[in-house]
């Protein structure tokens, strides 16, 4: 059965809705905002499929990578993600810390690991900046046995996000020779409807997708009390805005409806941004109805690198502009970038994972430096500096 595209970009927000919002976007906030517009892109060139993605698995590698960036790769990294020049660290480990807290009572497991080649040498600062601040585990693989070496990631996130993403990383992903790295994010939620739904009261009714059909769906209802609002795009679009807490309180799920039931989503999902979102504080009230929502499961899998490319982030995918020295002195690019996200939601509550990983290859052969043109060559005793001959050649 297909149920269609859910808005579930503002799946995780945390402390809710209530409460004081400072100005400035937090750090959660600005690499959230990247992730959104990799969905709107994704979503736009999907427009009937479903669709789930993790954007803060998205500004989660992005971080990682971050500690091995420089020069042009490291700025496009930063101003994707509107990070501070200076020390983003500080603000990241707080966001982990606060987002991992034992206090939430809802589960939100977050783990990160960096698998490199047995022998591989790395920056010792690079591995210790993730572990400072992100925890990250490391391990070494030998990926010359692409099979093995994929099979012990896949367990790895598999462990971490509790069985819900099995395969992240496929075999031919990794080249036997030039694989250097796979830095992995894995995030996992589970959380408990503040007010459940009675599964006796989920029955078979009608859901108008969006390509139009209308199918039969089960649809979980409760009469309840939910923080409900409306509000517009800037084109006027009008939606529904629905809060749905899970039991810890920090977690909420927001449904976004079109009111017009022939508007279609993609009319609105270009509004989306965490300022969008805290704006709906303001017109969301405590009302007393009847929800009625489709149970659903909805998995995917998504290729990073075009939309983070159309973001502005490239030099990192590029063999000839990369600039990891930070991780190493060999040549690194990012050969691979994805992400594999599912959800489950039922009566009970929601479970969700994604897992996103980034594959760093070394340089295929070392890069072409072309003399094809007029050139000016000048021949120089260095320890004295005297320039011996000099010339130029327009034609060999
Ligand atoms: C990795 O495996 C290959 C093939 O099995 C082997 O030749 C090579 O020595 C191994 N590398 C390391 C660092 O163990
Ligand atoms: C996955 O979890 C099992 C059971 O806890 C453990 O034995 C195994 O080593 C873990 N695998 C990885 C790759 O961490």
């Amino acid at each position: 059965m297909k149920i269609p595209l859910f808005c579930l970009c503002a799946l995780v927000m945390l402390h809710g809705l209530e409460g004081a919002l400072p100005q400035a976007p937090s750090y959660g906030e600005r690499g959230s905002d990247l992730g959104i517009q990799v969905f709107q892109q994704v979503a736009r060139s999907k427009p009937q499929e479903n669709v789930v993605m993790s954007p803060h698995g998205v500004a989660s590698i992005l971080g990682m990578l971050l500690a091995g960036a420089h020069g042009d790769t490291r700025k496009q990294i930063i101003s994707g993600l509107r990070y501070k020049k200076n020390g983003p660290y500080k603000m990241l480990k707080k966001l982990h810390k606060t987002l991992t807290a034992k206090s939430n009572q809802d589960a939100v497991l977050i783990a990160n690991g960096i698998f490199s080649q047995e022998g591989f040498p790395m920056e010792e600062s690079f591995v210790a900046t993730n572990k400072g601040n992100f925890q990250s585990e490391s391990r070494s693989l030998n990926f010359s046995n692409r099979e093995k070496a994929a099979n012990e990631i896949n367990e790895w996130v598999n462990n971490k996000t509790k069985g819900h993403i099995s395969s992240l990383i496929k075999p031919d992903m990794l080249d036997p020779t030039l694989t250097r790295l796979v830095m992995v994010n894995s995030i996992y939620f589970k959380g408990l409807w503040k007010s459940r739904f009675q599964p006796t009261n989920t029955k078979m009714k009608p859901f108008k997708a969006g390509d139009g059909n209308v199918y039969s769906v089960p649809m979980m209802s409760q009469l309840s009390v939910f923080n409900i609002g409306m509000a517009t795009t800037p084109q006027g679009v009008k939606y529904k805005i629905i809060e749905l807490p899970y039991h810890g309180n920090t977690i909420s799920m927001l449904i976004v409806l079109p009111s017009d039931e022939d508007t279609a989503l993609s009319r609105v999902i270009p509004h989306i941004s965490t300022a969008t979102v805290k704006s709906w504080t303001e017109v969301m009230r405590m009302r007393k109805v009847q929800l009625a929502i489709p149970k659903f499961t909805a998995d995917a899998e998504v290729d990073l690198e075009a939309p983070l490319a159309a973001l502005g982030i490239t030099d990192m995918f590029s063999q000839a502009k990369a600039d990891f020295r930070h991780i190493s002195a060999e040549g690194l690019h990012v050969s691979k970038a994805l992400q594999k996200a599912k959800i489950v939601v039922n009566e009970d509550g929601t479970k969700a994972a994604a897992a996103t990983a980034a594959i760093l290859l070394a340089r295929s052969s070392p890069p072409w430096v072309t003399v094809d043109r007029p050139f000016l060559f000048l021949i120089r005793h260095n320890p004295t500096g005297t320039i011996l001959f000099m010339g130029q050649i327009n034609q060999p």
